[in-house]
């Protein structure tokens, strides 16, 4: 047992997912257990630059675990895009008598946490992002209700599109990976997938629909990363402005792929965008399980005196490994795996 530690800090940094609760009330179960503290820092960075938290104990957290959303915020604050950001976040640290910060996120969240502890502020990572695209963890907890979500809604898209004879595209989210879209389109059967990864076809897919419509299937779902990007077609999505971490803001691709669909082919295109219903509601069992067995083990970093490193799933097994390889590069789609994917275009 780590005896330095008395009180630990948590935040949820970046877009919500399904499961932050889960992960928050194992650790504050954890620490219960351990007789540590816990402050639960409100807006993810934003509280550690602010020094606004709330004490958080088994009671305050003891009926969120099927909850979606975050019971502490989130927020896309960068303290490194903030004159004197890591001066102040230390700082409050000490003024707030946090010994540790479990910090819940994405490659952004826990790329300042990486910093953090160099800088001297003990952390730990739990990995977070609906679009799986963490590096040195197989999955990340929220992934698998997203593409649950993606997959029931293209499922309704087939039976309307078909009623009415039209070629139906659908955004998932999912900025510069296609797992989400790769998985749900393969699960819900689409008959054509875009990813960022592949910069797929126009011309390919308006081909397939012809011979498809020619031979009496006369409807199609086409799923679409609102991060593609196409080898025949230079469509961006619109960018009308930028996180704390430079990110675009994403979304309105389907709609000009949809128009050029129908303009290229002549069959009616409509489109419809998934967005934030990917990340809303309660997470399903599989992330229930996930995100408290990551929160769980990274209680356990704690008081093993492992900082900065972070909790993740290799296989079967929750592992710690460094924060830096999670931070190093974004997880991709492999080639091999869009193939299988491939097979089923028609
Ligand atoms: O990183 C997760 C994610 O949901 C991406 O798929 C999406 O591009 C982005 O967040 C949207 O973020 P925001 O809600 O801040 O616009």
């Amino acid at each position: 047992m780590n005896m330095d530690i008395r009180r630990i800090g948590i935040l949820t940094g970046g877009g919500d997912c399904p499961g932050l609760n889960a992960v928050i009330r194992a650790v504050v179960y954890k620490a219960s257990e351990y007789g540590w503290d816990v402050l639960g820092i409100m807006y993810g960075w934003k509280g550690m630059l602010d020094a606004s938290a709330v004490p958080l104990k088994k009671e305050d957290v003891k009926d969120i675990l099927p909850l979606g959303g975050t019971m502490i915020k989130t927020s896309r604050t960068n303290p490194y895009k903030v004159e004197g950001g890591e001066k102040r976040v230390l700082e409050n640290a000490g003024k707030m008598g946090i010994d540790c910060l479990v910090a819940v996120g994405g490659e952004d969240t826990l790329g300042v946490a990486n910093k953090l502890t160099k800088a001297g502020l003990k952390c730990v990572g739990v990995p977070k992002t609906i679009d799986n695209d963490l590096g040195a963890t197989d999955y990340t907890f929220g992934y698998q209700t997203a593409v649950q979500i993606a997959t029931d809604a293209m499922d309704r898209l087939h039976t309307t599109a078909k009623s009415h004879d039209r070629v139906l595209v659908c955004e998932i989210m999912g900025r510069h990976a296609g797992w989400m879209t790769t998985d749900a389109g393969t699960a819900a059967d689409a008959h054509w997938i875009y990813i960022p990864e592949t910069r797929g076809s126009v011309g390919d897919c308006c081909n397939m629909l012809k011979e498809r419509y020619a031979r009496g299937d006369r409807y199609a779902i086409i799923a679409v990363a609102e991060g593609a990007e196409f080898s025949d077609l230079d469509i961006k999505a619109a960018a009308a402005s930028t996180d704390a971490f430079g990110h675009v803001r994403l979304g309105g691709l389907a709609e000009t792929l949809a128009k050029e669909v129908e303009r290229r082919t002549g069959f009616e295109t409509r489109h419809v965008v998934l967005g934030h219903t990917q990340r809303g509601g309660s997470p399903i069992a599989y992330d229930r399980i996930l995100a408290t067995r990551l929160g769980y083990k990274a209680a356990e970093m704690i008081r093993d005196g492992q900082f900065a490193m972070m909790s993740s799933l290799r296989g079967e097994r929750i592992e710690a490994v460094p924060i830096e390889e999670a931070v190093k590069a974004l997880k991709t789609v492999p080639p091999e795996y869009f193939k299988m994917a491939e097979t089923f275009f028609r």
